[in-house]
């Protein structure tokens, strides 16, 4: 069987990264009488390029080689997008694969699906059914139309296989046993790139596995913390606050950019720096930036995964914008504030460990100090439930239902 990857942006590389791992574990166990060999291809579109937001994630998580990088780079949403499907369609076409395989909400996730499907190619799509219902978001826009032309849709939570259901999904699959429950919802939704009709099933998260697997290796490796000096030579730790901002929402609108800095500065002391990796999208803007503005907020290049893992399990809050970045503040019991008006990992905020806050001054200052006096515990999960994210096996039960066993 072939399948084929497309990745682009630095949170698909850490999802790619325990399908591959699974897929190589598959392929040393395999007998060759039962058991179909696969054969993977990985498609780089060349959203991101720099070395410390691309490469340095293949090399740390020992991800195979992309044997296409389309080179696309950053453009305009249209340009960037249209390139991706032009080079990719040319990749489909050459490959004839039998399954493409698409992560999350970029450009790179809807050129690659838009491409699979006018050539009639199956899609799987991995963090399926997640929603803001923000249609001003690019990444609502490009998972909404994704999930509507993948054959399996692979959601990471209950939550969305929910949203799928109220867009008329019908065919329910969790973890193994089939729900047929198209008698209950009348709704068929007809697969575009198949005869059959799509499969949603929930799978749990694969960046939950990707940290439980990473976390150790990270206490081991990673060196950051004494580096940036928030380690003494006698291991003490230094309190500090972890920040990132990439969205659109807060770097493109100086309103909002300056009041949440406005927040930072005012929690920030010399004794609790915070410390803020910055997505190229941002550093440029904090750049022309005059030091004052800045204070205690300590600017340093995107830092590899293992260092970012380091930096939100000792820190003693994280801000962020970022999707991945909540649900890892999660996994790693860190209190965590979100700088957007919504989340789609609403299961954070049930369980009392993220607050939305949006880019409002007044709100993230309130949400810091209602974090630190609660200090927040995750709520146990309730048995019955699970735990909400999964139980860390996503790339194995991906992997069985991409071989239909
Ligand atoms: C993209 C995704 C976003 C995801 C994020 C992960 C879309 C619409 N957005 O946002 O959902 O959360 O990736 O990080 O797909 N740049 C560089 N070097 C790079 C990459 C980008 O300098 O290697 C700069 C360029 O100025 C570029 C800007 O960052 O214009 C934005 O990059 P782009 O890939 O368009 O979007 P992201 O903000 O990274
Ligand atoms: N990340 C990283 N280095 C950084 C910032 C983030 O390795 O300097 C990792 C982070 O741990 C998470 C992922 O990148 O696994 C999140 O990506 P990002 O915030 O760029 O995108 P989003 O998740 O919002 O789509």
């Amino acid at each position: 069987m072939k399948i084929l990857h497309i990745v682009g942006a630095r949170p698909q590389f850490i999802k790619l990264a325990p399908l591959c791992c699974a897929i190589k574990d598959y392929s040393a166990s395999t007998s060759a009488a039962q058991d179909p060999p696969i054969q993977s291809i990985i498609v780089h579109t060349g959203q991101h390029y720099d070395y410390l937001m691309s490469k340095v994630f293949f090399d740390d998580l020992q991800i195979p080689e992309p044997a296409y990088n389309l080179e696309v780079g950053s453009d305009r949403h249209g340009r960037q997008t249209g390139l991706m499907m032009d080079r990719i369609e040319e990749v489909l076409i050459k490959e004839n694969p039998d399954m493409v395989i698409v992560y999350g909400d970029t450009n790179s996730t809807l050129a690659g699906a838009l491409s699979a499907t006018k050539l009639h190619l199956p899609i799987a799509h991995i963090e399926a059914g997640l929603r803001s219902y923000n249609r001003r978001m690019p990444e609502e826009i490009n998972r909404v139309l994704t999930d509507h032309i993948s054959s399996l849709l692979l959601c990471p939570t209950k939550t969305a296989v929910l949203n799928l259901q109220k867009e008329g999904f019908s065919t329910i699959l969790k973890k193994g046993n089939l729900l047929d429950a198209s008698e209950k919802i009348p709704l068929p939704h007809p697969s575009p790139s198949h005869d059959q009709r799509p499969i949603v099933a929930n799978v749990g998260d694969i960046m939950y596995e990707s940290v439980l697997f990473s976390l150790q290796n990270a206490l081991k490796t990673s060196r950051i913390l004494k580096s940036l000096n928030l380690q003494t030579n006698k291991n003490e730790f230094i309190p500090y606050i972890l920040c990132t901002i990439h969205r659109q929402e807060n770097t493109d609108d100086q309103q909002k950019l300056q009041s949440i800095l406005e927040a930072l500065n005012e929690i920030a002391d010399q004794e609790q720096p915070v410390i803020f990796p910055a997505h190229p999208r941002i550093k440029k803007l904090l750049g022309a930036l005059d030091n004052s503005s800045l204070n205690n907020i300590r600017i340093i290049n995107p830092v590899p995964y293992y260092d970012m893992l380091l930096l939100q399990n000792q820190a003693k809050i994280i801000l962020t914008d970022s999707g991945g970045v909540q649900k890892e503040a999660f996994f790693l019991k860190r209190p965590c504030i979100t700088l957007r008006d919504e989340t789609e990992w609403i299961e954070t905020v049930t369980a009392g460990m993220n607050i939305v806050t949006g880019a409002d001054k007044t709100k993230i200052l309130k949400a810091y100090h209602t974090m630190l006096k609660d200090k927040p515990q995750a709520k146990k999960p309730d048995k019955s439930l699970g735990h909400p994210f999964g139980t860390a096996d996503s790339s194995t039960l991906i992997l069985k239902l991409i071989l239909k066993k």
